[in-house]
């Protein structure tokens, strides 16, 4: 598969200050923001508000929904950054998902096996957000081979409503549709009734196994 950047029409740059504020700019991501990302995720990672405080460990949330990305597949994250370098938002994808919950489990999972530890039965929330963790084949939602690729969004609150998120899914679809990956899906927090608005004027579609519950979204990419 072709990488994200490999075509001479390559968009990972851009900046934005049409709606006024510091001017940000979307590029690839780098090793050093590691820490930035991470805590992006924990702030958002409770149907979109912040998650401080709400596990046990703080770390957990970026440990299943951000560092596996960035370490499975870092050519395929993006952050907002503004002047001062500070990044405050992102777009991590998975452009294929059954490869990756194969490298999730060979390269991933021992590193969560060894900081967290795995409760069965998965009684308490903190005991049923590691299951997710430790169960990558969650991810092969029955639509994967339509919609191979899937990504998770993240923005600070000062950074929201400013077209930046449109931005960021418009820089990985273009990476994804010069790559030949045909369609791209995603899950949400049900609770997250903002975000589920975003994806639906971004084109995004209710998936069939999609349920009230588990939303699943899907977006085919033209080739
Ligand atoms: C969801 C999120 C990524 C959207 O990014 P954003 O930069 O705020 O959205 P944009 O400003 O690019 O909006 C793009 C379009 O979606 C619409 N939209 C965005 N949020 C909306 C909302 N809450 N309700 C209705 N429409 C919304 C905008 O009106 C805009 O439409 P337009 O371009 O036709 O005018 C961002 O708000 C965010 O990170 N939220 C917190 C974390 C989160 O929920 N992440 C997703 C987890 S699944």
């Amino acid at each position: 598969m072709a990488r994200p950047g490999d075509s001479k029409t390559d968009s990972s740059t851009r900046t934005s200050n049409d709606l006024g504020g510091p001017r940000m700019t979307i590029r690839r991501y780098q090793r050093s923001d590691l820490d930035a990302v991470s805590r992006v995720c924990l702030l958002t990672a409770a149907a979109g508000g912040d998650a401080t405080g709400a596990f046990v460990d703080d770390e957990l949330m970026p440990e299943i929904w951000a560092r596996p990305y960035l370490a499975i597949e870092p050519e395929w994250a993006w952050v907002v950054a503004g002047d001062d370098g500070a990044v405050s938002g992102y777009i991590l994808a998975a452009p294929d998902t059954r490869g990756f919950v194969e490298r999730y489990r060979a390269e991933w999972l021992p590193r969560l096996s060894a900081r967290y530890t795995r409760a069965e039965p998965a009684l308490t929330p903190d005991d049923r957000m590691r299951e997710l963790g430790f169960t990558p084949e969650r991810m092969l939602v029955p639509e994967v081979d339509e919609y191979p690729a899937h990504l998770h969004i993240d923005l600070l609150p000062h950074l929201q409503g400013r077209g930046l998120g449109r931005q960021l899914i418009d820089t990985l679809e273009h990476a994804l549709g010069d790559a030949g990956v045909p369609g791209l899906h995603l899950s949400l927090d049900p609770a997250n009734t903002g975000a589920l608005a975003f994806y639906r004027r971004l084109g995004f579609g209710e998936l069939e196994s999609s349920t009230v519950d588990e939303p699943l979204l899907g977006k085919k990419l033209p080739l």
